[in-house]
């Protein structure tokens, strides 16, 4: 990989009107600034994140993820703005890729297409009915003169329609001789990046624009942005995996992390949401179920079933209103009204309406293992931590607080009491 990426995410995102920063914030699972990153690792080994605002915190969470990314701390007081954001900066390839850290729906294509050829710089070019508030690029004969700043443009210059994407990749003697000068007698008193276009063409160097989408080009920087990101990145998750086979009932109402993963024959119903990291092999998630970060292998879920973190489900029948969290059940039904947390619970056995693992005694979480073959009545309480051998039934109502072998029947009630003519007493007859 003879490339590097730079990705600019030192701005401070106002817009956004959170204290989490703009980059971080997420799009179908994932930080904006780890859809820049995840594309840039597809493409190099040497990737430089710029920061400034809250510079401490993101690179925290980026070294959370990742090995080996570069950090380059913006003097952002000093030198702002975009060229700014690059003063210092040092490239190892001959080559380097910039990036916005808030552009999440560019493609591998789009940057595939901009890392091509030899030209000193590749510049990523859009056509606009609205060029408003983007850099409008100045052509003459043919050819890129500059780049003008909205802020900075004469009236006539106002009108042009081609604008600045705003990302490039640029050979790394490009950077060298123009970024230290840069200067900042403009309208906003910032470095433009975007100057050393002209600078470039003054000594003949070669402009390449990249005519690109505006979709995937469009900076996002408000929470309205976020949210149809998030639109344009869910109907490519789910028209992907729709091509790879996975069946979805309206998929204008489901929800698919970036991260999920589907195998075999899947269908989804309507109004389902699949977050996290999970995997979902030959299963059918019924109509408003939940599943986060799990593994479900030839089971089905739902309606209206909630899938936890941390949860395995194999030839599992999980039915409406169960929940279950960290667990993991294998060839069981528990087919209504069920919390099962922190369990383990083997082939054959029967979970009943109602039935809870009181996992939790206010301080610590304890563990439920059940058995092969386990009939578990409705409305019992099991106790942890505890542990059902193979073979035992649970009579419906029990409160379940010691262990069970194997052959046993487990029951905890009163004896009932029956009060002949009662409620004829207290009512009286009609
Ligand atoms: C920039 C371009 C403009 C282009 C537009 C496309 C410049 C001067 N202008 O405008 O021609 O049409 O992108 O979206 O480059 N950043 C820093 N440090 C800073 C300022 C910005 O790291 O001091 C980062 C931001 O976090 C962001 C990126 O650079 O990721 C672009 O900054 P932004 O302010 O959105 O660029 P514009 O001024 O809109
Ligand atoms: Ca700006």
């Amino acid at each position: 990989m003879s490339i590097s990426v730079v990705i600019l995410a030192a701005g401070q995102g106002t817009r956004m009107k959170s204290t989490t920063p703009k980059v971080l914030h997420e799009i179908s699972g994932k930080s904006m600034l780890f859809h820049a990153i995840d594309a840039a690792e597809k493409i190099s080994d040497d990737i430089t994140v710029v920061l400034y605002h809250q510079a401490e915190r993101i690179q925290k969470e980026i070294e959370n993820h990742y090995t080996g990314i570069h950090f380059h701390i913006q003097d952002a007081e000093k030198y702002p703005g975009t060229g700014g954001a690059m003063k210092g900066v040092v490239v190892s390839h001959t080559k380097a890729l910039i990036l916005n850290g808030d552009m999440p729906l560019v493609t591998m294509d789009a940057l595939n297409a901009l890392t091509q050829g030899d030209a000193d710089i590749n510049m990523s070019v859009i056509t606009l009915d609205n060029p408003s508030g983007y850099g409008r690029v100045v052509i003459f004969n043919g050819k890129v003169q500059e780049i003008v700043e909205e802020k900075d443009c004469i009236p006539a210059q106002k009108e042009i329609q081609t604008v600045n994407a705003g990302v490039y990749c640029v050979k790394k003697e490009i950077l060298e001789r123009y970024i230290p000068a840069l200067n900042n007698y403009n309208a906003q008193k910032e470095y433009y990046l975007t100057d050393i276009i002209k600078m470039a063409v003054e000594e003949g160097k070669t402009i390449h624009p990249v005519m690109v989408e505006e979709e995937e080009f469009k900076g996002v920087n408000s929470k309205l942005d976020l949210a149809h990101a998030e639109e344009i990145m869910q109907k490519r998750i789910k028209t992907a995996w729709m091509k790879a086979g996975v069946s979805m009932r309206l998929p204008d109402t489901i929800y698919i992390d970036t991260r999920a993963t589907f195998e075999g024959e899947c269908l989804l119903e309507n109004g389902v949401s699949i977050q996290g990291a999970s995997h979902i092999i030959n299963s059918h998630i019924k109509t408003h179920s939940v599943v986060e970060d799990a593994h479900i292998e030839n089971s089905d879920v739902g309606p209206m079933g909630r899938v936890r973190p941390h949860s395995r489900l194999v030839n599992t029948h999980i039915g409406n209103f169960v929940e279950v969290k960290k667990s993991t059940l294998t060839g069981v039904k528990a087919g209504h009204l069920a919390y099962i947390g922190d369990a383990s619970i083997d082939e054959g056995s029967n979970i009943g309406a109602g039935v809870i693992t009181c996992n939790y005694d206010g301080k610590n979480k304890f563990k439920t293992v059940i058995g092969k073959n386990v009939f578990v009545g409705s409305d019992t309480q099991l106790v942890a931590p505890l542990t059902i051998e193979d073979d035992v039934i649970i009579a419906a109502g029990t409160t379940v607080t010691k262990n069970a072998m194997s052959g046993e029947l487990i029951l905890s009630r009163t004896p009932q009491k029956s009060i002949k003519n009662f409620f004829y007493k207290f009512f009286g007859k009609a």
